[in-house]
């Protein structure tokens, strides 16, 4: 192909884009990237159900050919399975509609991009759901240091919450109990942090908007992975499952109910 000339599948999916627009609600996830070499930007989105693309859509900011190999692409992988769907390369797209000029073929990286960055939020969002579950089952990971430090910084309960007093203590997400005692352990110390692995709390409006309005500091998607300390709790190592990063945290106090 000349570096100048379109294929009429070219022409016809830049004139008749096929799934347009964005998609919204449940088992949905967002794929955005941009083009480092024009500056353009691509969004997908893709509806998800029993483990296939059941639904996408695209928007994009890109040229003629962007519209182009995002619209082919978006027919080529509904119905596909998510693994099936990560191994659209862009030559593939570029096959199915009879070639890009090659100066066009980089516009071909965004929509390939953007549908495996949609995958790959899916995916992850899936993973940190399982995770969650997981701790809501009582399926936890050993946690380093939570036996030896067993009633000396470490409780399973809280029943005098006067221990706590200007305390820096953290509340591990065992469900609205563990929620309903981190809001009651902040009257007695400003330093509380509730640790959940899950994005969202789940707790009613009235328990969410009181947690809002108190010193309770949320730390989401992340897993507590040791107790440290001398004699008794002094700090905890944090894992942050977004970012797949650990760190250390001064702390007093743990409650693990
Ligand atoms: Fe930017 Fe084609 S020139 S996507």
């Amino acid at each position: 192909m000349k570096s100048t000339t379109y294929s009429e599948k070219v022409m016809d999916h830049f004139r008749n884009p096929r799934n347009v627009g964005i998609l919204e609600g449940k088992h949905v996830a967002k794929g955005k990237v941009g083009n480092p070499v024009c500056g353009d930007l691509m969004e997908f989105t893709i509806k998800v159900k029993d483990n296939r693309i059941d639904d996408i859509k695209f928007k994009t900011f890109g040229c003629g050919s962007a519209v182009a190999t995002a619209s082919m692409i978006t027919e080529l992988a509904k119905g596909k399975t998510l693994e099936e769907a990560l191994k659209i390369t862009r030559k593939d797209v570029a096959d199915e509609l009879d070639g890009l000029p090659p100066i066009k073929m980089h516009c071909s990286n965004l929509a390939a991009d953007a549908l495996r960055d949609a995958i790959k939020n899916y995916q992850n969002k899936q993973k940190f759901k399982t995770e969650a579950e997981k701790d809501a089952k009582g399926d936890q990971k050993v946690i380093l240091g939570e036996k030896e430090f067993l009633n000396n910084g470490v409780y399973h309960e809280a029943k005098n919450l006067s221990r706590f007093k200007e305390k820096r203590t953290l509340v591990l997400d065992r469900g609205v109990k563990s929620l309903e005692l981190a809001l009651s352990i902040s009257q007695q110390s400003p330093r509380v942090v509730f640790l959940t692995p899950s994005k969202a709390l789940s707790a009613d409006e009235e328990l969410k908007t009181k947690i809002k309005q108190s010193d309770v500091k949320i730390l989401y998607e992340s897993r507590l992975l040791e107790i440290m300390g001398l004699n008794t709790v002094e700090k905890v190592k944090i894992h942050d499952l977004n970012e797949d990063d650990e760190y250390e945290l001064f702390m007093d106090a743990v409650v693990i109910l």
